[in-house]
């Protein structure tokens, strides 16, 4: 199918939805200068997972996993939404039921102004106690942080990123609306490699309830969705979005 029939045919589709649920992973900031985790130039080509993003690296090496958040933090501070994220936001409007689940800890669609959005991976805005004082998490703007690793304001322990670390369990409130989400018409998936579960099991779910599914990404990946549009995301949404009027 080509590119054009694949953008008329998701375009239609979405004409006659209700209930329109998107996933979106990284690439759907790669617009806004943000890098991806995988492909040539992402973050895991120079960084090993193990060494920053789990709760063992953060225990051996508190500062060294800091630094890194702390580092992403001050390129995603000065990083603006793109097209993509604008549209959805706008989508967000206009659909009676819209559902946004993101991978994404930049928080790129809530400053879009995005309705109902399910952070799958938490925010790296937010900071929760290390040592689970008690106290739940807060927000933090600051980019570059005064002090690494930062404190909790409570306890005065050391303070992580609240943001979801390989061999962590998700929230499962998080978990419960983002099945409840999967119920849907279409349900569409942006910018992700798909291969971090749940989040990439998700598709599949929603076809199996019987939705349309569709991909957009220039290397598509998700397994067994009805349609791939392999296009860069800012531009496949312009498209889209000019069609549904
Ligand atoms: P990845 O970096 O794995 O995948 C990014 C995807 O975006 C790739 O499939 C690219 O082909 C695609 N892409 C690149 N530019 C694009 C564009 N302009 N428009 C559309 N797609 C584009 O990122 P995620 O799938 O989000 O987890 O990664 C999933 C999780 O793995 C992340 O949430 C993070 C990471 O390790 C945790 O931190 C727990």
């Amino acid at each position: 199918m080509s590119l054009e029939t694949g953008i008329h045919s998701l375009a239609s589709r979405l004409r006659s939805a209700t209930r329109v649920t998107v996933l979106t992973g990284a690439g759907i900031s790669a617009a806004s200068g943000i890098p991806t985790f995988r492909g040539p130039d992402g973050l895991w080509k120079s960084f090993r997972v193990e060494e920053l993003a789990t709760a063992q690296a953060f225990a051996r090496d508190p500062r060294t996993v800091w630094e890194w958040y702390d580092w992403r933090r001050q390129i995603i501070s000065r990083a603006l939404p793109n097209r993509a994220h604008e549209i959805l936001a706008s989508w967000s409007r206009r659909f009676a039921r819209f559902t946004l689940i993101t991978q994404n800890v930049d928080g790129l669609h809530e400053r879009a102004g995005t309705a109902n959005v399910i952070r799958f991976h938490g925010s790296i805005w937010e900071l929760s106690c290390w040592s689970r004082c008690g106290r739940s998490s807060w927000r933090d703007d600051e980019a570059p942080l005064p002090q690494l690793p930062p404190r909790c304001p409570d306890c005065g322990g050391m303070a992580r990123p609240a943001v979801v670390w390989f061999g962590e369990r998700l929230d499962l409130d998080v978990t419960r609306r983002a099945m409840a989400a999967v119920e849907c018409d279409v349900c569409l998936v942006v910018g992700t490699s798909s291969v971090v579960y749940p989040a990439a099991g998700l598709a599949a779910e929603a076809a199996r309830r019987g939705a349309f599914t569709a991909e957009i990404n220039p290397e598509p990946g998700a397994r067994g969705v009805d349609l791939a549009i392999a296009a860069r995301a800012e531009k496949a949404l312009d498209e889209i979005d000019r069609m549904l009027g």
